[in-house]
């Protein structure tokens, strides 16, 4: 009897008897009546049940059924404006699938430590679905944005023989006879492979770093997209990086308004994340640091408070290009007008969220390169096949790695990254 159907298709079937199928999301009743607020995934539906309407035991269901009981229904849909969603469900018949009592997440405020104990159940929250929706949406906006630009989607080894972003931050672990290996710090290193076979490549997948920081920007596993482009200079990358911006925010505002709504996201400042975005140089980045006070001494990198009061002076993602090579990766090229500064670029996040974008031009000179690879003492044995690059046919290229998770949080306007990947791995938990 009757065709199963989801809450988020509950319109075409105005005054036409269905069945669906969830949880207890919440429950009130007022004498002969209950108010079940079913949760399927796809959203909330208020369903009523009338005393006269059931059998007396499934009336008796409705009343001891617990949050999170799994339970079926079966019954008319209406039109209820007033009802979450706008539609509300009269009730015919109703099946408990499984019952839940003492659900430990109740409507009342629990402390964020204890919400983490409790991921796997937290993310049935109205809160962390919207995240969760967004944060697809977002993976499909990139992959739409590059798939649609001529990229080829390459898929990188995420256990490594070298480091990529300073060997400060690696996983290491023991590979079989072969000796040390790590966990992927990022694509790149193999993604400009790609780029000297298919023009135009992106690596989109989980990066590790053994971060020390502790702080609302940082976990040890995130996932990064990362475009390599053969023939593209420094402003080549940034008009890249700024073009792709504003497709992922414009295209979530567009598609996500619901689930923005939930969150209460002010989208007034989403809505002016479009090219062009201001571009500044390091040294320009400095100069506002000191007009706002801050004594900063050139050639430090910025501090999450630094990047901050730079963001703050615009109102959309700054570009900040030409930072010290010092404080930069081994493979930037160098600024042939400078050579103390690097062909570098971070695209810092407007409302403090910081930096979300870091990229570069990459050196293709073989010996530059191999000096690079000294000073900064790697050993040049592992990166043998990455000097092959600029053995053979080396070209001028670049690219960019963009943090899917503080994106995330940027776009949802949440405090930390924990919340915008379903299980975070932070330098204090890796459970649940
Ligand atoms: O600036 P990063 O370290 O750049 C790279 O890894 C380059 N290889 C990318 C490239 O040019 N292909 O990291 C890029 C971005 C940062 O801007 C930030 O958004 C994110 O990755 N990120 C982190 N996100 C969460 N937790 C961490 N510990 C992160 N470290 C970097
Ligand atoms: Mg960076």
């Amino acid at each position: 009897m009757k065709d199963k159907v989801y809450i988020q298709d509950l319109g075409k079937y105005v005054g036409r008897e269905v069945k669906l199928e969830g949880w207890l999301y919440n429950k009130r009743s007022s004498g002969k009546i209950k108010f079940l607020i079913l949760r399927d995934g796809t959203g909330l539906l208020q369903c009523i049940v009338f005393k006269g309407n059931v059998t007396e035991e499934e009336f008796e269901i409705a009343d001891k059924m617990g949050q999170e009981s799994s339970f079926r229904v079966f019954g008319l849909v209406k039109e209820e404006p007033r009802a979450p969603g706008g539609y509300e469900l009269d009730v015919k018949k109703l099946e408990l699938i499984s019952e839940s009592h003492d659900y430990p997440i109740t409507p009342k405020e629990h402390g964020i430590e204890f919400l983490i104990d409790h991921r796997h159940l937290w993310l049935r929250s109205k809160r962390q679905t919207a995240i969760l929706r967004i944060r697809h949406r977002i993976v499909k906006a990139i992959r739409d944005f590059f798939d649609s630009r001529g990229f080829t989607l390459l898929d990188t080894p995420i256990i490594t023989p070298t480091s990529v972003e300073g060997t400060s931050t690696l996983f290491e672990t023991q590979y079989f006879d072969l000796g040390k290996a790590y966990l992927t710090q990022s694509g790149q290193l193999y993604a400009e492979a790609g780029a000297m076979a298919l023009g135009k490549v992106y690596t989109f997948g989980p990066t590790f770093r053994a971060e020390k920081s502790k702080t609302r920007r940082h976990l040890t596993e995130f996932w990064m997209v990362e475009p390599e482009v053969a023939f593209f200079d420094l402003n080549d990358d940034m008009d890249l990086a700024e073009e792709f911006i504003e497709y992922v925010v414009q295209t979530v505002i567009k598609d996500k308004a619901e689930e923005l709504k939930t969150l209460e996201r002010d989208t007034s400042k989403l809505e002016k994340v479009k090219r062009p975005f201001p571009r500044i140089s390091y040294d320009e980045a400095v100069e506002i640091l000191k007009k706002n006070g801050v004594d900063f001494p050139w050639g430090d990198d910025f501090g999450g408070a630094d990047e901050t009061i730079i963001s703050d002076q615009f109102d959309r993602p700054v570009m900040v290009h030409r930072y010290p090579a010092e404080v930069k990766a081994f493979y930037m090229k160098r600024d042939p007008e400078n050579p103390k500064l690097a062909l570098a670029v971070d695209v810092l996040a407007p409302e403090g969220y910081g930096e979300i974008i870091g990229g570069s031009q990459r050196e293709d000179d073989y010996d530059e390169l191999v000096k690079r690879i000294k000073e900064h003492n790697l050993p040049q044995e592992p990166f043998e096949w990455y000097l092959d690059l600029r053995r053979y046919g080396s070209v001028p290229h670049s690219g960019f790695g963009l943090g899917l998770e503080r994106t995330v949080a940027w776009i949802c306007g949440i405090e930390h990254v924990r919340e915008t990947i379903p299980f975070p791995r932070m330098i204090y938990r890796n459970t649940p």
